[in-house]
């Protein structure tokens, strides 16, 4: 019959917690003789540990929820890129889950994740709505937020972009180099990356001198086919226009398509300015002039602050480790090509 932790604990002679210590290699408190006659035992009756079982007691289970929102969008993967190598070094593993920017999909993905025990969550949300602050309150497994800021005393860390900065730096660089109508399509106001980003827009065309023209901002989603809607509408409506910047590369890439079917000439006649720097930028023709996000980073730097909590909180052996939001805030850079 199959043995159990607890039929290989009272054969060795100790205690279930001390089999599990010695399961998960946090055994360095436990004597070589006592580590050797466990492992006997565990070889004698050809002992595979279970992994839940291993993690009720030393309450760890060595796994991190990553929630995206939009697994379609190659700026994410790049953060789980990032994220796993992190986990990986430390032993780690990650359980992904898209929410395809849905909350009631996100509500069901945390209360999956916390059933599971996971160790952590790492999560970029889909809205700073009230619902998802009950969401993050009541959620009892500690939480990183990336890329997309929210404010809930609920969260251990956040890893974020200086959005705002990054739309500044990239207006000027478009006015820079002589354009004076900037059209603005923004992605999906009900996340602060945007909100952030369209400060930052009017916040240059003001330090420009420049007008901000409110018929020249349109309010979409982080999807190309939001950048192909939006220049319609600004040629239907006939503005006057010599430039998009856009909220994310995706809406950029439906933009340009947009504008050369239209008969315009990127950059010649309509210059278009992106926002990720993901792999498809360099891929279109003309190639993409935007800013990079340092994704691959976001993620690596979410894990490694999960994993300081929870190795603090081990250290510390009290269940509650001081309540105190760590950031990491990184910094963007443009990524010139031939777009504007
Ligand atoms: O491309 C998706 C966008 O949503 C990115 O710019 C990222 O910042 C996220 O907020």
């Amino acid at each position: 019959m199959k043995k159990t932790i607890k039929d290989i604990a009272k054969e060795a002679g100790v205690s279930i917690a001390t089999v599990s210590f010695i399961v998960n290699g946090k055994d360095q408190h436990i004597s070589e003789a006592t580590r050797q006659r466990v492992k006997d035992v565990m070889k004698k009756y050809n002992y595979i540990p279970n992994a839940m079982a291993g993690s009720l007691v030393t309450r760890r289970t060595g796994i991190i929820g990553l929630v995206l929102p939009d697994i379609t969008n190659p700026f994410f993967p790049g953060i789980a890129r990032g994220a796993e190598d992190r986990a990986n070094e430390e032993g780690y593993s990650i359980i992904f889950c898209n929410t395809d920017d849905k909350i009631e999909v996100e509500e069901k993905y945390i209360e999956s994740l916390s059933s599971k025990m996971v160790d952590g969550i790492i999560i970029a949300h889909s809205s700073n709505s009230e619902e998802m602050g009950e969401i993050l309150e009541r959620t009892q497994i500690p939480i990183i937020l990336i890329d997309r800021d929210f404010d809930s005393k609920n969260i251990l860390g956040k890893v974020l972009v200086n959005n705002k900065d990054g739309a500044y730096q990239a207006v000027c660089h478009m006015v820079e180099r002589g354009y004076k109508k900037i059209a603005y399509l923004s992605g999906s106001l009900k996340t602060q990356t945007a909100m952030d980003r369209l400060e930052g827009y009017k916040e240059a065309l003001k330090e420009k001198n420049l007008p901000v023209e409110e018929h020249l901002i349109k309010y979409g989603e982080y999807r190309a086919e939001w950048g192909r809607k939006g220049v319609k509408e600004l040629l239907t409506e006939k503005r006057d226009f010599d430039a998009v910047f856009c909220g994310n590369d995706l809406i950029a890439i439906g933009a340009m398509k947009e504008l050369l079917k239209n008969g315009y000439k990127v950059p010649e006649d309509k210059g278009v300015m992106g926002f990720d720097d993901i792999y498809m930028a360099q891929m279109v023709e003309p190639e993409l002039t935007t800013v990079k996000q340092p994704n691959y980073e976001m993620g690596y730097q979410a894990v490694d602050l999960l994993i300081k909590h929870l190795k603090e909180k081990k250290s510390t052996k009290s269940h509650t480790v001081e309540k105190k939001t760590s950031m990491v805030m990184l910094n963007t850079e443009i990524t010139e090509r031939k777009s504007i």
